[in-house]
């Protein structure tokens, strides 16, 4: 009763229209709430946000990071749970008071401190339904200067991974993942573009090529300030990134764990199934022409965490190969197996794991338009990719070349098991907008472009987010002026409906997906506001308060990530 009779099937809400608004826009009879937006105090005595971006790196460093990307919720009560997010990057021209023309050592361990990962407690209030961060000894941050531990395969004593000081820091925190051990996972994704140096000498090895490891590669520069960062002073500091970070939200003093089993590229994110026991996570490497991959625990995870060890530091890191008759295979990345032999220059495990693309290259991977998210569908454990948008990578897993709106692939593992090693594909949906593509398939209240964020909730409704950047815009200039801004999106996955749920601010990406455990508030975050973005057919300008001014609006301020909660007026599960 009272069910708004707006479709059938699982999408119970009215479209929102596409559109321009510098605003959080949801359907009618649904609300939305800002929370710890960067700069927030982990505690209320912390260092309190000032608007002109003048708090120090100290201060930063107990202040929610900038830039909120992938997210999880880790339910303590019904209405109270550890919400832990990622933070991505930092942009240099609002996070200094003076701009960063001129980069001090002070200014870098600000940047530092504005990555990572932020664990806080939040609690709802059951008669309005509104959540607030409370104080808590499980607050804490994870940033680029946070000392972390080397697991599996590739320890931190590696002779590659031998740079100056004890390893420290998680940087460019993109996508997220969760284990069944109540246990989060951070991606580090364009770890590279940290690096550089001025020194003309220092040349790039093939190795760091393959990575865009690059002299002039980097828009942060710390290098001028800080020489952990400079190529020619501390070359190895680099291979210490590219890895999957666990992280225990419940363990405020524990140490992040980089877990080398799953390979060493740009990752992503990680998503975790499990299957006759054993754990299996996916991965996407988001540049255009790479890969997707999955690791596959050895035996059964509860066996592991019984005897106090990790079930992701034992098991086999696998590429997958798309043929162009829907079908497909998971290919290992073994030391010993195929072409990743002694013969072939290949040393050890480690070996393959430091350099895993080189190793995907050398077995026959297939190469895809910029691998994003996965989703496992909680029903039948088919697994959705976003692949936001690239040259038309991947055979007949690349239907559109060159490919600006993306697409999203589904396949299911043989005999509906996660671990198989064989499955069968297809385009799930080719995203973009009919007007300037007539093969995509979608009405007024489903045109998108560039999905990137994907996920399932408990009733088998499919999220999708996306991220509509620069460099989707360079793809095709035009052609994004009736999608307007980024938007999440829900799907049917079985009728393949899909509708527009919520429409983001300005410039902004929507990212970070999660829900209360009732299903009456939905997580998501609003990244990098104000990223001046043509889709409106506008120059690229410099500030980006010209942009958008969410959420605070306040000339004086700037543009600022957040989390956005969101309720139905009527306390409703999302969605139905
Ligand atoms: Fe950080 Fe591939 O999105
Ligand atoms: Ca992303
Ligand atoms: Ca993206
Ligand atoms: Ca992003």
């Amino acid at each position: 009763p009272g069910r708004p009779d707006h479709g059938k099937g699982l999408l119970g809400f009215k479209a929102v229209p596409a559109g321009t608004a510098d605003a959080v826009v949801v359907p009618e009879g649904y609300s939305a709430q800002v929370l710890i937006p960067w700069g927030t105090p982990l505690n209320s005595h912390g260092p309190r946000w000032k608007k002109d971006a003048s708090n120090s790196a100290a201060d930063q460093a107990r202040q929610i990071g900038s830039n909120h990307d992938g997210m999880h919720l880790f339910p303590l009560t019904r209405d109270a749970g550890l919400l832990a997010l990622n933070h991505e990057y930092v942009d240099t021209r609002g996070l200094y008071a003076d701009g960063d023309e001129v980069l001090t050592k002070e200014k870098v361990d600000k940047a530092l401190a504005a990555h990572g990962v932020s664990v806080v407690k939040i609690r709802r209030d059951r008669a309005s339904g509104a959540w607030e961060q409370v104080d808590s000894p499980f607050n804490r941050r994870v940033t680029g200067s946070t000392p972390v531990r080397f697991s599996g395969p590739v320890s931190a004593a590696h002779p590659e991974l031998r740079a100056a000081g004890d390893p420290k820091g998680t940087l460019n925190n993109c996508s997220s993942g969760h284990t069944p051990w109540g246990t989060y996972i951070t991606c580090e994704e364009n770890w590279n573009t940290y690096f550089g140096t001025e020194d003309a000498s220092w040349t790039p090895s093939a190795e760091e090529k393959r990575y865009g490891v690059a002299a002039a590669g980097t828009p942060y520069r710390w290098h001028e300030a800080d020489e952990r960062f400079d190529l020619a002073k501390n070359r190895k500091e680099v291979n210490r990134f590219g890895w999957v970070v666990e992280i225990d939200p419940f363990a405020p003093r524990s140490a992040p764990v980089k877990r080398t089993a799953l390979g060493r590229f740009k990752h992503e994110g990680a998503t975790v199934t499990e299957s006759k026991g054993r754990v299996v996570v996916y991965s996407g490497d988001d540049q255009d022409g790479e890969y997707v991959y999955k690791f596959v625990g050895q035996g059964r995870w509860r066996d592991w965490i019984r005897r106090g060890r990790s079930p992701l530091d034992h098991g086999t890191l696998y590429v997958a190969k798309f043929d162009d008759d829907g079908s497909g295979v998971w290919l290992p990345l073994v030391f010993g197996q195929g072409a990743l032999t002694e013969a072939n220059g290949w040393k050890d495990q480690a070996d393959v794991l430091i350099r895993t693309r080189t190793a995907a290259d050398a077995v026959g991977a297939t190469k895809l338009d910029r691998p994003e998210w996965v989703a496992v569908d909680p029903k039948n454990k088919d697994v959705f990719l976003t692949l936001t948008n690239g040259s038309g990578n991947g055979g007949k897993a690349g239907p559109r070349k060159p490919n600006p709106y993306g697409h999203i692939l589904r396949w299911a593992e043989k005999g509906g098991d996660n671990t198989a090693l064989s499955f069968k594909w297809e385009v799930f949906v080719l995203s973009g907008d009919p007007a300037y593509d007539k093969t995509v398939k979608l009405g007024p209240e489903a045109v998108h472009g560039s999905p990137d964020g994907i996920g399932f909730d408990a009733d088998g409704r499919l999220w999708i987010q996306t991220d509509i950047s620069n460099s989707s815009q360079n793809l095709a200039s035009k052609g994004y002026d009736n999608i307007g801004n980024n938007m999440l999106l829900a799907c049917d996955p079985e009728t393949r409906e899909i509708r527009r749920f919520l429409v983001a601010p300005r410039g902004a990406e929507v990212t970070g997906l999660t829900f209360a455990p009732d299903g009456r508030s939905l997580f998501v975050n609003v990244q990098h506001p104000g990223e001046s973005t043509p889709a409106w057919g506008e120059p690229t300008v410099d500030d980006p308060r010209a942009v958008s001014n969410w959420p605070d609006f306040d000339p004086a301020g700037r543009p600022r990530s957040a989390t956005v909660v969101i309720t139905r007026k009527d306390g409703g599960r999302i969605g139905t």
